[in-house]
């Protein structure tokens, strides 16, 4: 007689009924376990990885942190955490210490109030840290499509690091999730599992930000940088949000990029986005991780021109710089007179990490005919801060360098920076600041 297997919040079915719909099953039926059997696995003292951003498996988290208080001192690596990040709550410091590579909303404060910590590093370069045993894994959370007849999941949003801290880690435990979208590129079969938690959660959506004038005025003037078949990497928020509104009567764009979200599904739907003319990768979308709403996951799901890659590959400057025209576009915090950029710490303070807009911009200084543009709104806090400054903060991490920069665009115009001396380097981007701080910048 069948057993009847229980599926967490769904129906119970039997076991027979189960393998009817999907035979491949029966290969891995002996790894299926509940959360919080799988959860048992991990130890103080254990480092956690969790996969990124969309990545991170909501059921198997949430089991984590029911353990709180029989686990003490267990790390928990992350880098864009798009779920509430209970783990790094106050009060959960002597279970979990959270380490991130990059911060947002639900990790800055645990990292500000020196309940967690921050650790410096280009996206290309995560993977090493875990491929070459640099931070060594002992247990890998990820979320996984169902496998197709061949026992092959898909990664679904996030290939990035995902995949490197999945095979380099002692237990892997997966979260096999109906709901995820099924990606081309990089996949996983069900032997390199360990465990296996089946529940369709609803998958994490990221509404598009809004996008005001400003945002707007910056837009046109990254527009016009802009040649028909360019390759694009767009990196996250209103300022590419906007960019991507600007360019419909482009022809042939391609896409390159860490991340895409709505944005680019619109403009490949109206035929501006072909990736037609790339010089590598032609007629795909190339793509590390993805965040976005359901018109992102439907227009991605099961479509082979998408194909999910590692960021060691897709975010190599060498990688990079084979594209002809290979435009990066990525927001800043700040940028000094002498052209450096910082678009990660505010006021001293941690507030997001590098991502991958120096390996784009190194990427793109490679690229015949590529561009490198740094974008932000010349003003914060209500245009009552400059943020093109004689200055950076003290104690703020420079993000892109110097010798690295190329084109930052205001509101108020496009700095060409390369090439220039830092007395040039000042004029130009005075002349792009606020007008109400140009005599405070001129005068430096
Ligand atoms: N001084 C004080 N406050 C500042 C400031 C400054 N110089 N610059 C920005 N702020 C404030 C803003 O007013 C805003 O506050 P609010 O939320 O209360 O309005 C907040 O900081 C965020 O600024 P904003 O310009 O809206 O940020 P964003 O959401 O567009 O993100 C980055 C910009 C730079 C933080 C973000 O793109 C990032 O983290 N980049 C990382 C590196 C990268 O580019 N990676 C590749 C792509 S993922």
């Amino acid at each position: 007689m069948a057993t009847a297997l229980a599926f967490p919040e769904s129906e119970t079915i039997t076991e027979d009924e189960a393998l009817a719909a999907k035979p491949c099953r029966a290969a891995y039926r002996h790894k299926i376990v509940s959360a919080e059997q799988a959860l048992r696995v991990v130890k103080s003292g254990d480092r956690v990885v969790l996969g990124h951003a969309c990545g991170e498996p909501p059921v198997l988290v949430e089991a984590l942190v029911a353990r709180a208080p029989e686990l003490r001192n267990v790390e928990i690596v992350h880098m864009v955490a798009m779920g509430p990040a209970v783990f790094a709550r106050p009060g959960m410091e002597d279970s979990f210490r959270f380490n991130g590579f990059f911060l947002g909303a639900p990790t800055r404060k645990a990292v500000q109030e020196n309940r967690g910590a921050f650790t410096p590093c280009f996206f290309s370069e995560v993977p090493r840290l875990f491929k070459r045993g640099i931070l060594p894994v002992d247990v890998m959370l990820l979320q996984v499509t169902p496998p197709d007849e061949q026992g092959f999941c898909s990664y679904g949003l996030s290939g990035d690091y995902t995949q490197a801290a999945t095979e380099a880690a002692k237990i892997v435990i997966a979260q096999m999730n109906a709901n995820l979208p099924h990606t081309a590129g990089i996949k996983i079969h069900v032997d390199a599992v360990t465990w296996i938690v089946e529940h369709d959660s609803p998958i994490v959506e990221l509404a598009p930000a809004s996008v005001g004038q400003v945002e707007h005025r910056i837009a046109e003037h990254i527009a016009s940088l802009i040649p028909d078949e360019a390759t694009l990497q767009l990196g996250i928020g209103a300022i590419p949000e906007a960019a991507l509104l600007a360019l419909g009567d482009k022809r042939d764009l391609g896409i390159h990029s860490e991340m895409f979200s709505d944005g680019v599904v619109a403009l490949a739907e109206i035929g501006v986005v072909t990736n037609r003319k790339k010089t590598i990768n032609q007629g795909k979308f190339i793509v590390t991780f993805l965040m976005g709403t359901k018109k992102l996951y439907n227009f991605v799901h099961n479509n082979p021109a998408v194909e999910l890659h590692p960021v060691d590959y897709v975010n190599d400057p060498c990688i990079i710089g084979q594209h002809r025209n290979m435009i990066s576009i990525n927001a800043a915090l700040q940028v000094d007179l002498m052209g450096q950029v910082n678009a990660e710490m505010i006021g001293g303070v941690q507030f997001s990490g590098i991502g991958g807009q120096v390996d784009f911009v190194r990427g793109t200084s490679r690229s015949i005919g590529g561009k490198s543009i740094i974008a932000l709104p010349s003003t914060a806090s209500k245009g009552t801060i400059s943020r093109i400054v004689p200055t950076l903060d003290a104690g703020t991490a420079v993000s892109t360098s110097r010798n690295d920069v190329q084109y930052v665009v205001t509101e108020y115009g496009i700095a060409d920076l390369r090439g220039k001396t830092l007395q040039q380097r000042a004029q130009a981007l005075s002349a792009i600041a606020h007008p109400d701080f140009r005599d405070m910048l001129q005068g430096q």
